[in-house]
């Protein structure tokens, strides 16, 4: 009977019937296959490169967070599902007369299970549908022969330690890892900073002033591996002769969590015709949803219902996700950077600070307007707008192939301090917390996508983001409090100069109180009170 059941079930899931049709503009298994090689053109001689699928997080009791997968594995195998492992051979290998250099382990099919959570692609799938030719379930990982030994160097991506274990499953994420450290010989305390900073120590491309800037930077974040007596004694020593010595003594291990994530960054800083293809979209999306919610603006509005617009003008264009929670603050809220909890009831006369970016298959955009709820900016909210945009503008002409990444946060940060010296909002000299962050990043598949942030390279996206966040009680004139304005765009750097990815959305004064003034066709959007049938 039980056996009949899932009989059924099989054959429902795969029939034609439960097949369905899908937008035919994904990245191609050619892209993602090409990356690969890529990769493997990149890693070290006789190493193998591992990676895990992202966890599944759980929200709540039995409902999980939508599963988004990490965005190196999807990089290199277009896969979304979980509980998988992508193994990259720098040279080929031979199984059985058999030659490969990579094998996915997918996830196994399952019709019960994806009667109630979505459909798999399975082995057969994997292969059909993104062009491995090695592929295998991942419940043969456990006993898959792959003698870790052999290779020179083992790289991986730093371990989160706080995956659940599924008892149910034998072959899910903390499952898989647990393999992997047992074949790879990873020590219980394995201590992924220190890889890190080992590596750092011997790189024999950094000078010794870099490698200490690096090894700062690194132990901020985890100061933790300051209790490394190595890496303490390294830090103290003021000259290059001693740092040799001191690099002598760092352990010498296969084990190498610093190289793949490097590697990832170099690859995934440039983008390919085909990434720039979605980011565009990602980007002309975002922009339409401001200019939208421009239009459909009104003093009685609330943040939530501001995100929602944004969000179902994200929808309506095909865009599965936000790329990060979305930030809609009024007024005083807007000085909270990434502020998100978008939930004043009305918005009034703010000043409204609204950060968002529409994610279009697996790409997101990352777009910022700040615009009056009233459709008409202030005195000193069109000083603070115009500054702000001045400085954005002057960041954006720095940003061409060659120049230093940090070219744009420069020219920013010197406008905006001289004219918030003109303007009496702070003294000549003064040290001030009104523009707190640097103005660039790379944006790609993650919002904050890695790079080597050396001098701008051809085909690359960066954001140019100015802001002055002037929170209420500062120690300025209290006609600027609660006064916050950022403006956000996505560049795409190229021999031929930048574009501005998300210039279609209005940006000045004018141009914003223009099309404020424009109707919007959710004005005849009206829906009925609660409570009243
Ligand atoms: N939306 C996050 C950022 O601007 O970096
Ligand atoms: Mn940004
Ligand atoms: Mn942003």
């Amino acid at each position: 009977m039980r056996i009949t059941l899932l009989m059924i079930l099989f054959a429902i899931i795969a029939s034609p019937m439960f097949g369905q049709e899908l937008p035919d503009d994904y990245l191609s298994p050619e892209f993602h296959k090409e990356r690969r090689e890529a990769l493997r053109e990149k890693l070290p001689k006789n190493s193998v490169a591992v990676m895990f699928a992202n966890p599944v997080r759980n929200r709540a009791n039995d409902v999980d967070f939508i599963y988004h997968q990490d965005p190196n594995f999807y990089y290199l195998t277009g896969y979304k599902e979980p509980h998988s492992i992508l193994v990259i051979f720098s040279e080929d290998q031979k199984e059985e007369g058999e030659s490969f250099n990579e094998i996915l382990f997918a996830q196994s099919r399952d019709p019960r299970m994806e009667m109630w959570n979505g459909r798999r692609l399975g082995v057969k799938g994997v292969k059909e549908k993104l062009g491995f030719s090695m592929v295998k379930d991942h419940k043969e990982f456990k006993d898959y022969s792959l003698s870790f030994n052999k290779f020179d160097k083992v790289l991986f991506i730093d371990f989160h330690e706080d995956v659940r274990d599924n008892p149910r499953d034998e072959a899910d994420l903390y499952d898989l890892k647990k393999q992997f450290k047992e074949k790879a010989s990873i020590p219980a305390d394995f201590n992924a900073t220190s890889n890190r900073i080992y590596a750092t120590l011997s790189d024999p491309n950094m000078d010794f002033q870099a490698k200490k800037r690096q090894i700062y930077a690194m132990t901020r974040w985890n100061p933790g591996a300051m209790d490394d007596p190595i890496i303490r004694e390294f830090m103290s020593v003021q000259d290059n002769e001693m740092a040799m010595k001191v690099i002598q003594k760092a352990p010498k291990t296969k084990l190498d969590a610093h190289t793949l994530p490097m590697l990832m960054g170099q690859l995934r800083e440039t983008k390919t015709e085909e990434e720039l293809v979605l980011l565009r979209k990602a980007a002309d999306i975002s922009a339409v949803g401001q200019i939208e919610v421009m239009k459909a603006m009104h003093p009685n509005m609330s943040e939530t219902e501001v995100q929602g617009i944004h969000e179902f003008v994200f929808k309506k264009y095909g865009a599965e996700y936000e790329g990060y929670p979305s930030i809609v603050g009024g007024g005083n809220n807007g000085c909270i950077l990434h502020y998100i909890e978008n939930n004043k009831p009305r918005l009034g006369g703010d000043l409204v600070l609204m950060d968002l970016g529409a994610e279009y298959h697996g790409y997101t955009a990352d777009v910022t307007r700040t615009i009056p709820a009233n459709g008409k900016f202030t005195e000193e909210q069109k000083i603070i707008y115009n500054i702000v945009l001045e400085a954005q503008q002057a960041g954006f002409e720095e940003c061409t192939v060659g120049n230093d990444f940090r070219a744009p946060n420069q020219v920013a940060q010197e406008i905006i301090n001289k004219r918030l010296v003109e303007y009496g909002i702070v003294k000549e000299g003064e040290r001030h917390n009104y523009f707190p962050h640097g103005v660039s990043h790379y944006v790609g598949l993650d919002v904050h996508d890695p790079g080597t942030y050396e001098p701008f390279k051809p085909n690359t996206v960066i954001t140019v983001e100015p802001g002055i966040y002037i929170p209420d009680g500062s120690p300025c004139d209290k006609k600027w409090w609660g006064i916050a304005v950022r403006i956000e765009d996505d560049i795409l750097i190229t021999e031929k100069g930048w574009e501005n990815l998300s210039g279609r959305a209005p940006r000045s004064v004018e141009e914003i109180e223009k099309m404020m003034a424009q109707p919007s066709p959710l004005d005849a959007f009206v829906l009925p009170k609660l409570g009243e049938n």
